[in-house]
């Protein structure tokens, strides 16, 4: 799936204005905060998950519940700090009962995408999880067979990984393969 671009923000700022008053899917009778990003325009690293979960929607932020205190417990190994990454999303508000987004939410979301990755234009991209990683590539290629490898974006090398939530619930094995994938992307930000 190709990420669309039929909105263009001139500013940051513009994007994030329209972002946070979005209606424009079913999503904004639901949510109880856009969870729009966490972090700087400055970042090296930007983190892309899918949507946020119940403690995103809660408190207006990507990645503050289990997962993501497991994705930066891992990226404090190789290094680098919650504070050194942008850490957005493809979907801004939350599907009810964590359900996959639709074809119509993604696509009426993804100019905001489009929009942060174009103003932070991070050196190295890292989707989590097999829905990010696809749509970020527009690729039907399962995150098995293209986690840790390296792809051009723009002005930025994409490193997918596993989502943590999956090595949450599958263990030693697949934390090591996240650690692997996530020592690719510090030797990518020291080599360029
Ligand atoms: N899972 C995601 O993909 N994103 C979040 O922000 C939280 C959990």
């Amino acid at each position: 799936m190709k990420i669309e671009v039929d909105r263009k923000y001139l500013t940051y700022a513009d994007m994030e204005l329209d972002a946070l008053s979005c209606v424009r899917c079913e999503l904004c009778d639901t949510r109880k905060n856009v969870v729009l990003c966490d972090g700087t325009l400055d970042a090296k690293v930007m983190v892309i998950g899918e949507a946020p979960g119940a403690s995103e929607d809660e408190q207006g932020k990507p990645f503050v519940g289990r997962s993501g205190q497991l994705l930066i417990k891992l990226f404090s190994q190789i290094g680098i700090n919650r504070e050194e990454i942008y850490i957005a999303n493809v979907l801004k508000c939350r599907p009810p009962e964590n359900r996959d987004p639709s074809r119509i939410e993604i696509s009426q979301c993804s100019p905001f995408l489009q929009a942060q990755i174009n103003f932070v234009s991070p050196k190295v991209i890292v989707p989590v999880g097999n829905f990010a990683s696809k749509y970020i590539l527009s690729t039907k290629e399962g995150i098995t067979k293209i986690r840790g490898k390296k792809f051009k974006l723009h002005n930025s090398i994409v490193i997918p990984t596993v989502h943590p939530a999956y090595v949450l619930r599958n263990g030693k094995k697949a934390q090591d393969d996240m650690l692997s994938d996530l020592l690719n992307v510090s030797k990518e930000l020291r080599d360029s």
